[in-house]
């Protein structure tokens, strides 16, 4: 197992320093920066779309969804398990099942109800062969490679990087310029290396590792950022943690902000979503909180912050993936810390195939 790991502790760690790669399988061919053109071996016709999924796929699928959205073409992102229950109505929707295995019961279930009811179906998969794969119309695969930590982290990047890829193919770029997401795209696995050999993560996890609870704020793309990282966070440290579109934390969750609950505010760019979150930021820093702040230094975040963790300049889109893997860094050491079981948490599995 020592060898599988690569001089790694734990696959988990391996697999985080993989994303350049991993990102470089996903785009490899699919993308042609000269003509700004991006080919996929799907023929769609894309008026709506739903996106269904569970856990990190989920936070996946509402990146998926604004990129629509984005693009004019009403989209939205549901968890598999309440719409295999209660099924919304259904209008020449392409229904988009995002999952890592291809294989979670929750997931198949509510593509399997949608098939039903006539829907197109595709499959985002890391999986070639997966019963997603096969049940689907068509499928996306996100090429990452095997992925054996339980808690996903270079597959998530590659769902973000083939999410693009998709609504660039179906739907276009919508008010973002083509041309530079694509070149964003293309820029990413070096980006991602770049973050990777430089990142202030293990010393901001060290720092707070004893924490009584953390709190992770984004708005637009990185509202699902905010969320994966306290998803991440939970799943290999135990310790509690919250994601919030940054605007809800003062709509109840506010309450609970003290000194010893450090706040991870995901800002990036310097346009009203960033504005508006170190607004936020603001409200947790006048309560005492820690703040974190995640960002390509484009805002005056970091004069609010006690710590920043820095990604590289990029596109809004892209600036998504980076931010999220300084978090994945900061969940990992805070779980390494704590001496956590970080490959295999306790209580969880890596595919879950029953509902
Ligand atoms: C399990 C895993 C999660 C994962 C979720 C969805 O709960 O522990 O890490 O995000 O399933 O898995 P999928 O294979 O559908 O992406």
């Amino acid at each position: 197992e020592a060898t599988g790991k690569s001089g790694y502790d734990h696959f988990m760690l391996k697999e985080i320093h993989e994303q350049p790669r991993a990102l470089r399988q996903c785009l490899q061919g699919r993308v042609d920066e000269l003509g700004g053109r991006v080919s996929l071996d799907l023929d769609l016709d894309v008026e709506r779309v739903q996106f269904v999924a569970c856990g990190t796929s989920y936070h996946a699928a509402l990146y998926g969804a604004a990129l629509f959205r984005a693009a004019g073409v009403p989209a939205q992102a549901f968890f598999a398990h309440e719409y295999a229950v209660a099924t919304p109505p259904i209008e020449d929707d392409l229904v988009v099942g995002v999952s890592q295995s291809g294989e979670t019961a929750d997931t198949l279930s509510a593509l399997r109800e949608a098939r039903g009811r006539g829907a197109r179906t595709l499959a985002v998969t890391n999986v070639v062969g997966s019963t997603m794969a096969r049940e689907c119309d068509d499928a996306l695969y996100i090429r990452s490679g095997p992925e054996i930590g339980v808690a996903a982290s270079k597959t998530f990047s590659a769902q973000l990087a083939a999410l693009n890829l998709l609504a660039l193919h179906t739907v276009g770029a919508g008010d973002d310029d083509r041309r530079e997401v694509i070149a964003a795209l293309r820029d990413l696995p070096g980006d991602v290396q770049a973050l990777l050999d430089d990142t202030d993560a293990e010393a901001v996890a060290r720092e707070y590792v004893d924490s009584d609870g953390f709190f992770f704020i984004g708005r637009d793309k990185s509202h699902p950022v905010a969320l994966e990282g306290a998803l991440k966070l939970k799943e290999i440290s135990y310790a509690h943690a919250e994601g919030f579109p940054a605007g809800e934390l003062k709509h109840g969750t506010l309450a609970l902000v003290t000194e010893d609950t450090p706040v991870f505010a995901v800002v990036t760019g310097d346009g009203e979503a960033a504005r508006k979150t170190i607004g936020n930021v603001k409200e947790v820093e006048a309560r005492g909180a820690p703040v974190v702040a995640v960002t390509d230094g484009e805002s005056d975040v970091a004069r609010y912050a006690d710590h920043v963790l820095e990604v590289p300049e990029t596109h809004a889109r892209t600036a998504a993936v980076l931010a999220n893997i300084q978090l994945q860094l900061v969940a990992y050491h805070v779980a390494n810390e704590l001496g956590r079981s970080i490959d295999k948490p306790r209580n969880l599995a890596k595919s879950v195939t029953v509902e």
